[in-house]
Parts: C-alpha cells; sequence; structure tokens
C-alpha cells in the first residue's frame, strides 16, 4: 500500500445519494486548520440529493453519475478523481455498490459510515430492525469498504441506547448527530495508520 502519512491533506471525495448531512458535517470538518482532509469533489448517483445543495454552498465540485451503466460510470469516475488526484473516498450515504474493479483501485482507502453495531444489521432498514428485535442498544459504524456490503475492518464505532419509546425515526435521529461526531475521527485514524 501506498504510504499516505507524508503528504498534509488528503485530497477526499464524498459520495453520496441524498441529504448529505454526513457530507455537511465533513465539509465544515474540512474547513478546520487541523482538518486532514480537503474535500476536492462530490459525487452522486442522484440529480435530485439534497446533498448537492451543500457541495454548490461551499463550491465544490460536484458530478452526477446516474449508474445506468455501472462499468462506464465507474470509469467515468476513476478518471476524476485521477483528475482531482484523490487519495481517500468517504461514502456517506451512497446508495449504489461499487464494484470489485473500482475497490480494488482504492484499496484501504475507501471509507463509509452505516447506521448499526456492524457487523449486526448490515443493509437497509436497520433502525426498524434493530427495534422490531428488542435490541438494547444500536450505533454506528465507520468502516473500510471491500467486495462484500458493509463488511470491511471497522475503523470507529459508537453504540447507542435504545429506549424503549424509540420510533425508527427518533432512533435515527440520534445516531445521525453521533455519525457526525465519529466520521471525522475515524478519518483522522484511519489517516494516521497508513
Ligand atoms: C446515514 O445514516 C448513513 O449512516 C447511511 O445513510 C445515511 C445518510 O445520511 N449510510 P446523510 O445523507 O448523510 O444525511
Amino acid at each position: 500500500m501506498k504510504k499516505l502519512i507524508g503528504l498534509k491533506k488528503f485530497n477526499t471525495a464524498i459520495f453520496i445519494s441524498g441529504n448529505g448531512s454526513n457530507l455537511l458535517n465533513l465539509i465544515k470538518y474540512s474547513l478546520k486548520r487541523r482538518s486532514i482532509i480537503r474535500i476536492k469533489a462530490v459525487v452522486s448517483n442522484d440529480l435530485g440529493a439534497k446533498g448537492l445543495e451543500h457541495a454548490k454552498k461551499y463550491r465544490i465540485i460536484k458530478k452526477v453519475f446516474k449508474f445506468k451503466n455501472k462499468i462506464d460510470d465507474e470509469n467515468k469516475i476513476l478518471r476524476l478523481l485521477k483528475d482531482k488526484n484523490i487519495n481517500l473516498i468517504c461514502l456517506a450515504g451512497f446508495m449504489k455498490i461499487l464494484s470489485k474493479n473500482f475497490i480494488k483501485k482504492f484499496k484501504g482507502k475507501i471509507l463509509n459510515i452505516h447506521p448499526s453495531l456492524l457487523p449486526k444489521y448490515k443493509g437497509l432498514n436497520t433502525h426498524f430492525r434493530a427495534i422490531k428485535n428488542r435490541e438494547k442498544f444500536s450505533g454506528c459504524t465507520v468502516h473500510l469498504v471491500n467486495a462484500k456490503l458493509d463488511s470491511g475492518q471497522i475503523i470507529l464505532q459508537k453504540k447507542i441506547k435504545i429506549y424503549k419509546n424509540d420510533s425508527p425515526n427518533s432512533l435515527a435521529k440520534r445516531i445521525l448527530k453521533h455519525e457526525h461526531k465519529i466520521y471525522p475521527k475515524a478519518i483522522e485514524k484511519l489517516t494516521t495508520n497508513l
């Protein structure tokens, strides 16, 4: 693996599909002097993703790839990433599954945030399933992306209590606040270990 430690800041691309609250949080983090990342591109598979507005506001290059032809679009994204000299990718609510080939090109340099205590509750509807199974705790996890869904090495995790009166919505909201805390920390942890 290429040593990244010598770099002052990691040129980072954030991939989104929706609201982009994690994107906004990472943008704000990136603007701090002690931040280890510089956000150089935002990629979305959805033109209507609300998060794209954050990219616009902060004048970050944003590109939409609809993934109708996954291989073509991934190749276009790879060209964009090369062009922008990207050395870290953060998935933040990105709803497409990247191919093995794509992941191989950024091995150990793609992070994802997932709203559960992985390895529990991979995939969708995590909060609903955790409440239905009467779990006492849920949480969020930042992990490296490998070829299997939500299965790469865990970098950081935060455990959160599920209250008796929690709905999937209330739990999601509470967990999201902690997502915003752990994602920058996980980035710092990963980049100092590289
Ligand atoms: C977050 O809960 C994240 O963990 C999951 O998708 C959601 C994205 O939220 N992967 P946002 O778009 O960052 O607000």
